[in-house]
């Protein structure tokens, strides 16, 4: 079975097809750049380019950098316009897509379901955390393979300010931190998010998952396994895929399917 997955991140919103079967892409994604300011008008028009590229006409499953109800009203914009907050996420997207039946989830519970199933969760029973380091830190926390949606970790205090202000690779680029620097900032955070959860495994995902190699040696010190995420940036794609399909058994959590009037 195939469904359409698009990523909508901070940078670039990003889709293609996707073969839930075998948990990835289908056809090379397409990405475009996300407008700035991310407004609600821009970030549907830069879904449509990406969805039409492909000709697709079926179900369609994306992910949102904030909080998304089960009813998909968003709650939360770090990183994206704040207009976005109170909207109704699939009436505005399915109505840009000429009615096409749309889901919409956080992204970081995509990527999180997406490896789960598919990647370095594989099989993994107990507390797991995916932690998504990108312009901003997303979170997924899973108990037993149930997801608790919408945790919002990159919030967490650290240093006395916004965790992701600090240790996100936007924040690297930013203060232009050499990977040691910005380890020692993520080491810190993930001590404090393991004081609060004791996870079993620690999921680090986002583009950076690909330079573990660079920076996975400075995480010493904490208790929990830590692993780089497998299927990198195109968790989003294939976990939004996922919970627009419903079929699977890691999306278990309550989620609105369907039309903008539907
Ligand atoms: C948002 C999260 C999102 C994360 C990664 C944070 O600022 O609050 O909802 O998952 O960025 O995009």
């Amino acid at each position: 079975m195939q469904i359409f997955g698009v990523d909508i991140g901070g940078s670039g919103i990003k889709g293609a097809p996707v073969d839930l079967d075998k948990g990835d892409v289908s056809q090379k994604r397409f990405k475009v750049l996300t407008p700035h300011p991310a407004t609600l008008d821009g970030v549907a028009d830069g879904v449509k380019q990406v969805v039409r590229r492909f000709g697709w006409s079926g179900p369609v499953g994306l992910t949102f950098p904030g909080v998304v109800t089960a009813k998909s009203t968003i709650r939360s914009a770090a990183n994206v316009d704040k207009t976005w907050i109170g909207t109704d996420a699939r009436a505005l997207f399915s109505e840009r897509l000429g009615g096409l039946p749309v889901t919409v989830v956080n992204d970081a519970d995509a990527a999180g379901v997406a490896e789960m199933r598919f990647g370095a969760g594989k099989g993994r029973t107990g507390t797991v955390i995916l932690l998504t380091f990108g312009t901003g830190i997303g979170s997924a926390l899973f108990s037993d393979g149930v997801l608790v949606p919408n945790t919002e970790f990159g919030h967490l205090e650290l240093g006395g300010t916004d965790a992701e202000q600090r240790a996100s690779s936007k924040a690297k680029e930013e203060a232009g931190l050499s990977w040691e620097q910005w380890a020692n900032r993520v080491r810190r955070y993930l001590t404090h998010v393991e004081m609060l959860f004791s996870p079993n495994l620690i999921i680090v995902g986002g583009g950076i998952s690909r330079d573990s190699d660079k920076f996975f040696h400075f995480l010493d010190g904490i208790q929990a396994e830590i692993v780089p995420a497998q299927l990198h940036n195109d968790a989003g794609i294939v976990g939004a895929a996922m919970c627009a399909a419903r079929t699977d058994p890691f999306v278990k959590f309550s989620v609105t399917h369907g039309k903008a009037h539907g």
